[in-house]
Order: structure tokens, then sequence, then C-alpha cells
């Protein structure tokens, strides 16, 4: 269906393309979340996860359709960024497909109807399945701490987990967050925003680091009990494209994404050696780059950018390839295969 579909879907604007489908998600029918594989469970951060295969944050920004979405074969989803108050993002056109690169240029800027609202929709869910819920800081905030400070104490009701998001590119300054003394100084606010019983918190990063600022990042991250890294973001670099919408300005995903997303995960397992769970993200797209990820240290994976390229069935996919990938090895549990790579 979504091989026929795709032609179509492709001549729309791709944010035009995106609306579309959430409006269309939201009009599915409701189903029951799918079993998985008994092997793909695990335990991360005191969480019991189906599957590793996740959505990453961005695509279901306002919390519209995280049941659809776990219902098309995710383990879990991450829903944002949300920041305090609402804000309208940059002005479009603010989102690229580079077909050509099986990429996907974003300078969306953290549009969002803000916390409250979002609030209110994951309030009436059932809470089944795993909703993350990524938070970030308001373009214009004078305060940007006391901004995640405020979303942890908002949204951590409706969170399984709160994501602190200091990597996007889009908004300006953003990722000074992940300096020296500004992310302890964040990370020790955070910690104390938490409420006693509340969700675990992870932290994303930004592919786009240099050498040391791993070590400093999950030293900090230790100490102030962050559950898990993400690793990672989008970038800011650009490895040669071909596409026309190359020069874009904004964070690239997807496939060129892989290889730098990659070498950032093995620099974060060797810093952390294990001590802080990892989860994947970048240009992720198939079974075969889940599996890698795996092995290189990461216990869960996310994806966004593959999912224009192939379809709503991919989660399913890949989290089939993983099972089948385990019982050939003769492993009983994804876990046994985290950083077997
Ligand atoms: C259109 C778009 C919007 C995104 N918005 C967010 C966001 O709001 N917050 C965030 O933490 N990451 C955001 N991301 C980054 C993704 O969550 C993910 O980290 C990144 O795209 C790498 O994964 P991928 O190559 O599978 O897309 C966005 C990505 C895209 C393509």
């Amino acid at each position: 269906m979504f091989t026929m579909l795709r032609p179509l879907i492709f001549r729309l604007d791709a944010e035009a393309a995106h609306r579309a489908t959430i409006a269309a998600l939201r009009c599915t029918p409701r189903r029951r979340v799918p079993a998985f594989a008994a092997s793909l469970a695990s335990e991360v951060a005191g969480l019991r996860f189906p599957s590793p295969v996740g959505l990453a944050a961005g695509f279901d920004k306002d919390a519209e359709v995280p049941d659809a979405l776990l219902s098309l074969g995710f383990g879990f989803v991450e829903v944002g960024t949300l920041t305090p108050r609402p804000q309208d993002g940059n002005p479009r056109p603010r989102l690229f497909r580079l077909v050509e690169d099986q990429a996907v240029i974003n300078r969306m800027g953290f549009n969002n109807r803000g916390q409250g609202s979002a609030l209110e929709r994951l309030g009436k869910r059932a809470r089944r399945g795993i909703v993350g819920v990524n938070i970030g800081a308001n373009k214009e905030s004078a305060d940007r701490i006391a901004d995640y400070v405020a979303g942890v104490g908002a949204m951590a009701p409706v969170a399984d987990y709160l994501t602190v998001n200091i990597s996007s590119p889009n908004t300006p300054g953003l990722r000074d967050l992940q300096a020296g003394g500004e992310l302890v100084e964040l990370l020790a606010a955070v910690r104390g925003a938490r409420a006693p019983g509340g969700p675990p918190v992870f932290l994303k990063v930004a592919p786009d680091l240099e050498p040391g600022d791993h070590d400093r990042i999950v030293r900090a991250a230790s100490d102030a009990a962050i559950d898990a890294l993400i690793v990672a973001n989008t970038t800011i670099s650009r490895p040669r494209l071909g596409s026309c919408h190359a020069h874009e300005a904004g964070g690239l995903s997807g496939a060129p994404l892989a290889p730098l997303a990659l070498a950032a995960l093995r620099d974060f397992r060797s810093a952390s050696g294990g001590s802080v769970p990892l989860i994947a993200a970048g240009g992720i797209a198939t079974a075969a780059d889940a599996w890698a990820r795996i092995g290189a240290g990461a216990s869960l994976i996310q994806l966004y950018s593959a999912l224009v390229f192939h379809g709503p069935g991919l989660a399913r996919r890949i989290a089939d390839g993983l099972a089948k990938r385990l019982a050939e090895r003769g492993m009983s549990s994804i876990a046994d295969a985290v950083g077997s790579g």
C-alpha cells in the first residue's frame, strides 16, 4: 500500500505530507498493540520495553497519535519536543526530503502547541504501551534551565520517561547547554525537579561532539542520576550529499547520519563502559542497522527519517529481523546482544 501511495505523498510538500499522515493516523480505528517475540523484551531504566525499536522525537510533537503509532509496531514512542509555552517554530519551508540521499533536513525550531495541551491529551489515554515525553526550552526564554525544570514538573505525571533535549540545532544556543558548567548546572536543576517515584529521565545529545566531550557528558549524567543517553540528534555537519536540498540550513538525519551516529555511540560506550544505558538513533533503516547499534552497546534504538522512505511497516520489519537474528545465534534475550558486536 505504502509503495503505491509513495509517489503521491512525495508530490506533496514535506510538511503537508507529514500533517496528512498525522491526520490519517488520528482517523485510524483503534487496534490492539501488537505482540512481539518474547526475546525482544528487555528492562531498561526500570521500564519493561516489549521491543527495542522505538519512534524518535519530532514525528508526533504534540502527542496527537501516540497510541496509533504504538499499534504500527513500535515498542515505544517518544512525543515532543514540547516546550512550556506554545511556539510557531521557524518560517516555512523548514522540512526537506533528500530523496537521493535517503535523508531529511529540518529546521522546524520546536514548533508545538505547548506542554499544557499535550498534558491534557496524554492524561486521557489508557497508558497501554510506553510513551516518553521529550522536553525543551522556548526560543525566547530568558531562563532555559527553568524551562527544563518546568517541563519535568509538568510532564512527569503523564510520561513513562522524560527526555531532556539539549541537542536540537534549530533553537539558537540550545546546544551550548551541552558544554561543561552549563550541563552540570542544568542536570542538577533537573535532578532537583524530579519527584520521588517519578519517571526515569534520559538525556539526548548531538552527534557533533569533540573528543573528550563523551567522557565529560557521561560523568555529568552519572553524577545527576540520568537514567539513559539518547545518541543522537540530527547533525549540523554535511557529509557528501547528492540532493538539491543539500545546502538547506538545519539538522540532517537519515542515511548520511548513520556513520556519525554509530561513531558517537561507540564513543559513549567506551566512555561509559556500559554503566549508563544507551539508546541509539540516527540513520537506522534496517534490522541490520539496528543489530549493529545493539552490538555497539545500545539497549534500545529509535528511528524517524527511514519511516519517510520505507513506510509504516518498518518498525515491525526491523523487530522481526532482530528476533530472527537472536534465534539464529541461540540468544534468548535482546539484552544478551547489547555490546556483543
Ligand atoms: C522533521 C524532524 C523533526 C525532529 N524534531 C525533533 C524534536 O522535536 N526533538 C528531538 O529531540 N529530535 C527531533 N528530531 C530528531 C530525531 O528524533 C532523531 O534524533 C534524528 O532524526 C535521527 O534519527 P533518524 O536518522 O532516524 O531520523 C527530528 C527529526 C526530524 C527529521
